[in-house]
């Protein structure tokens, strides 16, 4: 057949994609659906099925599906390797398969797993980040651990962004967050993963409108004994929190090195949290707000053998690396979702501290770090520790621990990314 938007069809979930969606396959006649792995990981799902698409199966991604469904679609966007499709009927549920807590799940833009018990949200989690890390990163599977879950699969964020949009047609103010479909804002009372403080100001912000739309308001819970300004980050999920800082502490403890660098710092969390763990540590981070408060939540918690620079990574790491000897030092990687820019991780390479925690809340972007980490076992990772700071979404933070390889220093070759196909070169 060939695929048309409109076109409905009956298919089979073979495997859940990063991103949260399901991935079915259907026989289609045209020559374009000849898809290719790489293709596939262009378009921004590497963790798809590993059996190159043919005639036979042609991708059509599906949201709030589980692997072994059958269920009915509606074909919404056909594209030369995938098509995509809205869900209209599950025929077979599969028996992880539970009611969604939230009224407005699947139009919200928020969540994508409400509809999967909690427990295989987990495993099919671990099999995103193996999947991903084996295939994107070449890094083997067995590294990475199961995913740790958060004692409070619903109720758990601290901090939320309310935005608002004139709507002209139904003349009304929509107050709410961003639609799964589209990028404008679905209508909300309540949030069921926010904590239950921020829903009572959800309320408040819908009994005093903005005037007009397009005014984002920020909801937040402050953490208790940490000092925040408004505008700097904190880790949005305190039930899991101390679970985190085991992890990464745990994973100091075990490189054993006397100094640690504390790399995105933020105000001070992962430096502050492990202080004890190392004679002397330093935060780097480039927003003057946080790093003011990081000297704050030091100075309040009576630690004395740590400092911290405002500066940006890439500014600040050449001197960093030059001060502490390699083989005592750990570094703390936590940067934003787009990951380190490459100077910071060649620098690494070239230095090689005796270990590298990299702290992420983003697999894709950490496994490509990671490869460039570990070319040429320049660094090796000992183990990936996932974290379910995010239930009932299609995130997940990651810790890995990386450890300087066993190689001539010679080796540590230098790495550039060839931006057409982001294949890596050594020199
Ligand atoms: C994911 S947050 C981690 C914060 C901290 N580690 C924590 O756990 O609270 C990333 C932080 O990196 C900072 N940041 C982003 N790019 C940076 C750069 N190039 N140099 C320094 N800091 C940066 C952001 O301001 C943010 O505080």
């Amino acid at each position: 057949m060939s695929l048309k938007i409109g076109d409905q069809l009956t298919l089979t979930i073979h495997d859940l994609a990063f991103g949260g969606e399901g991935v079915g396959r259907v026989s289609v006649s045209r020559d374009e659906s000849r898809e290719s792995r790489a293709e596939a990981a262009s378009a921004g799902f590497p963790a798809l099925d590993p059996r190159p698409s043919t005639l036979d199966n042609f991708v059509v991604f599906v949201p709030f599906v589980i692997v072994g469904e059958t269920v009915e679609v509606e074909i919404t966007e056909v594209k030369k390797n995938f098509a995509r499709a809205k869900l209209l009927r599950v025929v077979t549920p599969a028996p992880e398969r539970v009611a969604p807590e939230c009224k407005y799940f699947t139009q919200c833009g928020g969540c994508q797993y409400q509809h999967i018990d909690y427990a295989a949200q987990l495993r099919f989690k671990h099999k995103q980040i193996a999947d991903l890390f084996e295939r994107f990163g070449k890094i083997s599977r067995e590294v990475v651990a199961p995913v740790i879950p958060c004692p409070s699969p619903y109720g758990y964020r601290n901090r939320i962004m309310i935005r608002s949009q004139w709507n002209g047609p139904a003349k009304k103010l929509e107050i709410g967050f961003i639609r799964a479909d589209n990028n404008f804002v679905v209508d909300i009372e309540e949030c069921k993963i926010a904590e239950p403080v921020l829903n009572e100001q959800i309320k408040e912000v819908r009994a005093n409108p903005p005037p007009k739309g397009g005014i984002k308001v920020v909801l937040r819970v402050q953490p208790e004994n940490w000092d925040v300004p408004e505008s700097s980050f904190f880790q949005n999920n305190f039930f899991l929190l101390p679970k985190l800082v085991e992890t990464v502490r745990d994973f100091l403890k075990a490189g054993g090195s006397r100094h640690l660098i504390d790399l995105y710092c933020g105000v001070g969390f992962f430096g502050i949290e492990t202080a004890e763990a190392v004679d002397s540590f330093v935060g780097v981070e480039y927003d003057q707000l946080a790093i003011k408060a990081a000297r704050k939540n030091a100075g309040v918690r009576k630690i004395q053998n740590g400092e911290f620079i405002s500066a940006k990574v890439e500014d600040a790491l050449p001197e960093l690396l030059k001060k502490f000897s390699p083989e005592k030092t750990s570094v703390i990687l936590d940067p934003p979702r787009k990951g380190c820019w490459p100077e910071t991780l060649q620098l690494l390479r070239e230095t090689r501290p005796a270990q590298v925690i990299y702290v992420s809340c983003h697999p894709a972007t950490m496994a490509r770090d990671l490869n460039i980490l570990c070319a040429d076992g320049v660094f090796e990772l000992a183990r990936v520790q996932p974290l379910d700071m995010f239930p009932q979404t299609q995130h997940v933070e990651c810790v890995a621990d990386l450890r300087a390889g066993q190689i001539l220093p010679n080796r540590a070759q230098s790495i550039q990314l060839d931006e057409s196909n982001g294949e890596r070169r050594t020199n």
